[in-house]
């Protein structure tokens, strides 16, 4: 008898995995417009964001289903570990790209028929999709090798040439090798921001720290960019220039404002007067720094004695939780020419909320 019941309640386990996994399957119609997936293989977290938002704008703009490529560290992350899911459907048909491999590949992509493109200027150019760090590991990390590649000359502007280049019947599946979109970002592209949230995990984190250390109280996030590669880079600056890096967040190009040194590499001195500046008109208790390098926690506190602000600094193991206690602070001072920035910037903006950059008050 107890032997029966063991057997039957195994029997129902199993018609209840069955309904789950239909489930799964159902959930996914295959799209007749077919799909579209490309590496964020350029540049750390910021600059992935600012391709990913335009390659999003893109997928829309030629109505495929963007597979939501996984970020870039020295591993991919799954898109969803940090962004909710449902914000980004509001906006256009996506399935993150390890379900697709999952549950769509085997019927719409399966092996032997998977094809790369290349962005090239000439035809005919070679096209390695799997080149290098992070080519190789991402998409060896997603299991997918190519059967055969191709270059493409199709501008992704060029939206009514590419769909002609691109049939769904043909291919299914669009996977491209770098990202179908400009950097920095196109600004009319910007306000997407809105549609990427972060996860419950990342919010939860980021939280913590804030209650932990300083529940309730007015704060300034600052970004200081200053470690040597930077310093390297801001030498582009000197004298002037119209447009560097992720500059057109707050400076037009072509406009009579240049990115200047100062802009890109502020001086401790006007770093600190900046931040007393936004402190005395924020009501500010605590300031909160990120930093590649240099966090001046003891400038800051000496500077701003007066004022009694607790300075925190946590270089947390995840710069996504700088990320979310930057976006979520009373007044943000950023660099404007930093991707760092920008990812604040926006998500500021699209809430209406304040931020300043460093040199231009
Ligand atoms: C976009 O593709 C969907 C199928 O995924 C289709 O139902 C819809 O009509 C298409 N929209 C346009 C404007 O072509």
């Amino acid at each position: 008898m107890r032997c029966f019941a063991l057997i039957s309640q195994f029997v129902l386990l199993l018609i209840c995995f069955q309904r789950y996994f239909m489930e799964e399957v159902n959930k996914y119609e295959v799209d007749p417009n077919g799909y579209l997936i490309f590496c964020l293989c350029m540049g750390r977290f910021g600059n992935q964001a600012e391709h990913f938002l335009g390659g999003l704008a893109f997928a829309k703009s030629i109505n495929r289903t963007l597979l939501l490529p996984p970020w870039r560290t020295y591993k991919n992350v799954p898109f969803t570990d940090w962004f909710k899911l449902e914000p980004l459907q509001e906006y256009h048909k996506v399935i993150p790209a390890e379900q697709f491999m999952k549950i769509l590949a085997p019927e719409v992509w399966p092996p032997g028929k998977r094809k790369g493109s290349c962005f090239s200027f000439e035809e005919n150019a070679e096209c390695k999709m799997k080149d290098g760090n992070p080519f190789g590991p991402f998409w060896d990390e997603l299991g997918v090798d190519f059967d055969s590649t191709e270059s493409y000359t199709v501008y992704y502007e060029e939206h009514d040439r590419w769909r002609t280049r691109f049939p769904a019947t043909e291919y299914p599946v669009v996977a491209l090798r770098g990202a179908p979109a400009p950097f920095p970002m196109a600004p009319s592209v910007r306000p997407l921001q809105q549609h990427l949230q972060w996860s419950d995990t990342i919010v939860e984190q980021g939280q913590q720290y804030v209650d932990r250390n300083f529940p309730k109280e007015k704060y300034v996030g600052i970004h200081l960019r200053n470690g040597p590669d930077w310093e390297n880079a801001c030498r582009h600056t000197e004298g002037g220039i119209g447009s560097f890096m992720a500059s057109p967040q707050c400076i037009k190009p072509g406009g009579a404002q240049k990115v200047t040194k100062e802009i890109c590499l502020p001086s401790t001195n006007s770093i600190l007067k900046q931040l007393k500046q936004a402190v005395m008109e924020t009501g500010a208790t605590v300031v909160y720094v990120a930093t590649d390098k240099n966090p001046l926690i003891s400038d800051i506190t000496e500077y701003l004695k007066d004022f009694q602000v607790k300075v925190y600094h946590q270089d947390p193991w995840l710069p996504q939780l700088d990320l979310y206690i930057l976006g979520e602070a009373d007044h943000f001072i950023g660099n404007c020419v930093s991707s760092f920035t920008s990812f604040v910037s926006r998500a500021r903006k699209v809430r209406n909320k304040p931020t300043t950059f460093w040199g231009l008050g």
